[in-house]
Order: C-alpha cells, then structure tokens, then sequence
C-alpha cells in the first residue's frame, strides 16, 4: 500500500514535470481538426491552436458559430496560419468520412485531430421509457461512434506524420454519475475503445499517439445552465467549475506532449484514487453533493 502509494506520487510528480516541458514549437505549422468548436472547451481549444501557431479546421452544427470562431482565430494568430470550418452534425455517420476529407484538402493534411463534441441530453433518472431508449442511441451515436469513425478515417493521413489523436472525456467516464446515464456510458466507451486502440497502434510500431483527457466540471456555459437549470446549485458553488480556457491549454499541451492521460482540473486525478480504492465512499461523496431534481 505504501510503496503503490509512493509509486504514484512518483508518477504524479513526473507527469507535472512532463507537462511543464511544453513549448509552442510544438504546435506551431501543425494541421490541426477541433471537432464541436462553435462553443465551449471546443472553442477556446480553437483559440489555443491558433494562439500557438497552428493551421485549425474547426467543425460543428452551427455555420454562423463556426464564423465567428474563426474570425477570431484569425484576430489571435498570424496571416501565415490556415483557418477553415466545416459545417457538420455528429449523427449523420456517414458524413464522417468526407469530413476528414474535406479537412485534408483545406490544410493540406492532418497532424492533430481533436474529438471533442459531444450530444447534450437533458438530465434526469434513467426509467426505461422509450424516450431514454432513443436518446441513449443518439447520444451513443455522437459521443462514441462517431469518435471511432472519424479518428478511423482521419488514422491513415496522422500516421503519415506521427501525428496524434486527443479524445476529450470526462470523469463520467471513470465513474458512473446519476442523471447523465447515458453520456457516462459514451464516455466508458471511449476509454475502452481508444484504449485497446493505442495497445494496437504501439504493437503495429504505428507512432501515433492518442492522448484521453478526463476533465471534471468545467464552467462552460451550457455545463453551468444545466447543471443550475437542474437545481445542483450547491455542486456548483462547493466544486468551483474549472475555466474552459486553462481547460483547452492542458488539453492542448496532452496533445503535443503525446501523453497517454490528461486530468483536469488535477482534482479529477485524487478523486479517482479514490475510486480504486474506495468506491463506496467515492459514491457516497458525491450522492452527498448532488442534489434530488426540482
Ligand atoms: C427518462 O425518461 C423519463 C420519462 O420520459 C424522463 O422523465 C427522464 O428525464 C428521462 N431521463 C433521461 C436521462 O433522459
Ligand atoms: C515517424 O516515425 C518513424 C519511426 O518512429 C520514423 O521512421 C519516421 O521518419 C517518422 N516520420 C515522420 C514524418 O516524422
């Protein structure tokens, strides 16, 4: 126990070190695709990219977002640097293929790709209606297997540069949380996919790396409504939402650090121990800190 304990200080120790190693030549000239970039972590990761130097194609639902988001890379990055978006709804599988296509063309290939997007389903117990049975395939859908798709067809054009692949995830995809049944489910199976992915892409010498960040409550603007629409004021005032802009950096530099786990805010990485640890107690916490709906 104490020398698992003393290993993982050690590791915790490390990975800080490791991320304090960023520099921007590591992201500068890269061509990078942010998927669900019209708001949010997407967004600011947008920003990120383009702060730092890269070439960014960002793509979501709503073209006039997707305007805006890139008239202010351009404000943030230089006249050498490539902006694009491409307008595109997660549920429409088959439009995946030609998504990353389509990214290629506009950058001239692909070096990051960035899965960020999530379906936002509205909070509540799971009751087995037909309602939470279509919306579970929904969310399903865009959350896990359009993820699968797109870093599939994006996989051949980010080996050709040892490229990377950043999953954005969450701490319901280590712990199962109460309301959000369904997202938590997508987010275990991106952990389980992407996961045996990497052991594949290692045993094959294929240098691509895919990096998974588990973030914990970040202040996004549709993260605070909902959560405040659904009566958990008290979670948000005892937690501290994490800002979405220091959250898109540390996702940023996991990326370009090429390091297996992102956790953040580094809370997230505690609260975790306890999982392996002490389940009950974990379930407990946090059954404490949620409130019943209104
Ligand atoms: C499940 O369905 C019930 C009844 O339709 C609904 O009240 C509840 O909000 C749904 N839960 C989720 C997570 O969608
Ligand atoms: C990718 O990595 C392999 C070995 O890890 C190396 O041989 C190759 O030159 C690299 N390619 C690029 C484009 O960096």
């Amino acid at each position: 126990m104490i020398l698992k304990l003393f290993v993982v200080m050690c590791g915790m120790i490390l990975g800080h070190w490791l991320i304090d190693d960023f520099d921007s030549g590591l992201v500068k000239g890269k061509r990078v695709l942010v998927t669900g970039a019209s708001t949010g972590i997407g967004e600011q990761l947008a920003y990120q990219y383009a702060e730092h130097g890269a070439h960014v194609v960002i793509t979501a639902r709503r073209e006039n977002r997707l305007k805006e988001v890139i008239e202010e890379c351009k404000t943030r990055g230089n006249k050498d640097q490539k902006f694009g978006y491409i307008v595109g709804d997660m549920l429409d599988i088959d439009s995946t293929e030609n998504l990353i296509k389509n990214a290629v063309d506009k950058l001239g290939g692909l070096d990051v790709v960035v899965l960020n997007h999530i379906l936002l389903n509205t909070l509540g117990f799971w009751e087995g209606s037909s309602h939470n049975f279509s919306s579970l395939e929904r969310i399903m859908t865009v959350n896990f297997h359009s993820y699968v798709h797109l870093a599939s067809h994006a996989l051949p054009y980010v080996e050709k540069n040892n490229g990377s692949i950043v999953v954005v995830s969450s701490v319901a995809g280590k712990v199962g949380q109460m309301y959000v049944t369904g997202y938590s489910a997508s987010k275990f199976a991106l952990g389980g996919f992407f996961g045996g992915l990497r052991q594949e892409l290692r045993m094959r010498n294929r240098d691509v790396s895919i990096t998974l960040c588990t973030l914990g409550l970040i202040g996004t603007e549709t993260a605070i409504n909902a959560l405040s629409n659904f009566g958990q004021d008290f979670i948000l005032k005892a937690v501290g939402p994490a800002s979405p802009r220091d959250t898109a950096l540390a996702v940023m530099k996991g990326g370009a650090l090429r390091v297996r786990e992102v956790f953040y805010p580094e809370s997230v990485y505690y609260q975790l121990l306890f999982r392996d640890w002490c389940p009950e107690i974990l379930d407990y916490f946090i059954r404490w800190m949620t409130s019943m709906p209104e």
